[in-house]
């Protein structure tokens, strides 16, 4: 097999991420400060796809192409597919026909991360030349996943989303392709979601006596749709942090996997990693605990938070009690005006602005 050419599926409407994505692509949510769909790039990149088409939808593709741009920065050549509506990842797939041509190829669904990355997978494809590649993994709620049905080593099954899971073993968002994978699209018909899905694309496949294969994922997997998913990947990402302080620390305790981005500024403050404070931040009087992401430009002061990420610009001030498990959008101020909540749980959109009791 020679040349591969790659499919980011970039586009959606990320609705089980709102209020952030009402404002921004859900693929440009930062994990440990890096925007999700960049760990998808690397992995194909890595794996020597480099020529990659990214499909965009109206209301994001702009803030994409300004985050990716060409991809050279990412050792990447990107071409931007706009798909009008979200009719499926089936209907990406179509929609990239034009661009993928007669090639063969890896497609990632821009929300997914994987920590072993695909350079494996790829050269079993390469050397192999099934007409398409599936991954999967065991899940604990496969009824929110494609779900395949094994008969020994054999894909016997694919369903998507299924009420009752014929196993536990989730469809991760990683294919690989042959062209023949139009035709099979072509075929189907739109799910009762009203999208045309690449699972019941692969299943055509199997039906028509195509030679579909799977391998099994064994590092972690994260789809990052929804906030828990988005912690968790932030989690285990910062898991492997490589600590370097950068940024100014004046009367700090910093313990753990920490990076200090160049330009932050703390003062007094205690940092327990892993955790990660971005360019230009400035925290004062706080204390921040294991597993937090805070991005360029923001604001901690007198506060206490773990397990969270701020996206550039927020600023939380005098929190009566320590916050976990957030995500603030950009820009979004939380300041406190008098009263002692116990905790804080909260997805907060960009540019809200939040005055606690
Ligand atoms: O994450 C793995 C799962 O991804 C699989 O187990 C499922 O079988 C597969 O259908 C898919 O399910 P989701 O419901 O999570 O897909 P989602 O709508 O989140 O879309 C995945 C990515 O593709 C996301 O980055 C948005 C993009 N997309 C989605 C649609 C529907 C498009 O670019 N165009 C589209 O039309």
């Amino acid at each position: 097999m020679e040349k591969l050419k790659g499919l980011i599926l970039s586009g959606g409407a990320g609705t089980r991420l709102r209020p952030i994505t009402h404002t921004s692509a859900k693929q440009l949510v930062p994990v440990a400060n890096k925007p999700v769909l960049f760990y998808g790039i690397e992995a194909l990149v890595d794996a020597g796809v480099t020529e990659i088409g990214i499909v965009i939808a109206p209301e994001t593709g702009d803030e994409i192409r300004e985050a990716v741009d060409d991809g050279s920065a990412l050792g990447a050549a990107i071409t931007y597919i706009p798909q009008a509506e979200p009719l499926g990842l089936a209907h990406a797939v179509l929609t990239a026909e034009e661009y993928l041509g007669s090639d063969p190829f890896v497609m990632y669904l821009g929300d997914n991360l994987l920590r072993d990355g695909i350079t494996g997978l790829v050269e079993a494809f390469r050397r192999d030349e099934p007409d398409a590649l599936i991954l999967l993994t065991q899940v604990l709620e496969p009824e929110h996943y494609g779900v395949a049905e094994l008969n020994g080593d054999s894909v016997v099954r694919l369903v998507e989303k299924p009420k009752d899971p014929p196993s536990d073993l989730a469809l991760v968002g990683v294919y690989m392709f042959k062209p023949v994978v139009f035709e099979a699209a072509r075929a189907i018909e739109p799910s009762a979601r009203g999208e045309l899905e690449i699972t019941d694309t692969i299943q055509r496949l199997i039906e028509t006596g195509h030679q579909v294969e799977h391998h099994r994922v064994k590092g972690w997997w994260k789809d990052t749709g929804q906030l828990a998913d988005m912690l968790e990947a932030n989690r285990l990402v910062l898991e492997d942090l490589e600590p370097h302080v950068a940024g100014e620390c004046v009367d700090c305790e910093i313990v753990g996997r920490v990076v200090v981005e160049e330009g932050a500024r703390l003062e007094r403050c205690r940092v327990r990693g892993p955790a990660v404070i971005g360019a230009g931040s400035r925290l004062a009087d706080s204390y921040v605990g294991p597993y937090t992401a805070i991005a360029a430009g923001c604001e901690v002061i007198r506060s206490e938070l773990e397990h969270s990420i701020l996206l550039a610009g927020a600023s939380i001030s005098d929190l009566p009690s320590r916050m976990e498990a957030s995500l603030l959008g950009r820009n979004v101020r939380i300041s406190r005006a008098e009263g002692l909540p116990k905790t804080l749980r909260m997805l907060v959109g960009d540019r809200s602005e939040i005055t606690l009791p």
